[in-house]
């Protein structure tokens, strides 16, 4: 009786252990995790000028302007916004996702990108003066 109790708690447990790895990589590159978890300390709020999450009015020119330019912004880095947002680590593709994850907030509607357009925008990030 009492194993019989137990078994369904660790059939959880499994699952939650195979689940881990997915979620893991989630957070990386996943561009509502990496907005809440880094972009968000200025772009919440709109620290020196950040464009506002959400402010349609603010993004709008922006997101005319193309993530052509606003990835190899975020890249780089632009006036007081440091090279990724402040977190090296992060990878170009986690940041293109929040980049497109903030845009699409503010009215736009990216899909999610390709490898080559990644490594487009690291070209142009690298070509460009901060
Ligand atoms: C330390 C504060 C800070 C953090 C953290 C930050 N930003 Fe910014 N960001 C700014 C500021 C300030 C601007 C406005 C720069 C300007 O135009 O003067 C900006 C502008 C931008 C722009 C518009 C670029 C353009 O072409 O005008 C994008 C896109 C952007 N940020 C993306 C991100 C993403 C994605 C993250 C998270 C990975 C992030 N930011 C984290 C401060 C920050």
């Amino acid at each position: 009786m009492s194993l019989l109790r137990r078994a369904p708690i660790r059939s959880s447990l499994a699952i939650a252990l195979i689940a881990l790895p997915a979620f893991a990589f989630a957070a990386d590159s996943d561009g509502q995790s990496v907005y809440e978890s880094v972009c968000i300390a200025c772009h919440g709020s709109g620290v020196d000028n950040a464009p506002r999450f959400g402010d349609q009015r603010q993004w709008k020119p922006l997101i005319r302007e193309g993530l052509n330019e606003l990835v190899p912004a975020a890249l780089r880095g632009i006036r007081k916004m440091p090279p990724k947002g402040g977190k090296p680590e992060l990878s170009d593709e986690a940041v293109a996702r929040a980049v497109i994850y903030m845009a699409n907030a503010g009215g736009a509607r990216f899909t999610d990108p390709g490898p080559e357009d990644v490594a487009r925008w690291r070209k142009k990030a690298d070509a460009r003066r901060k």
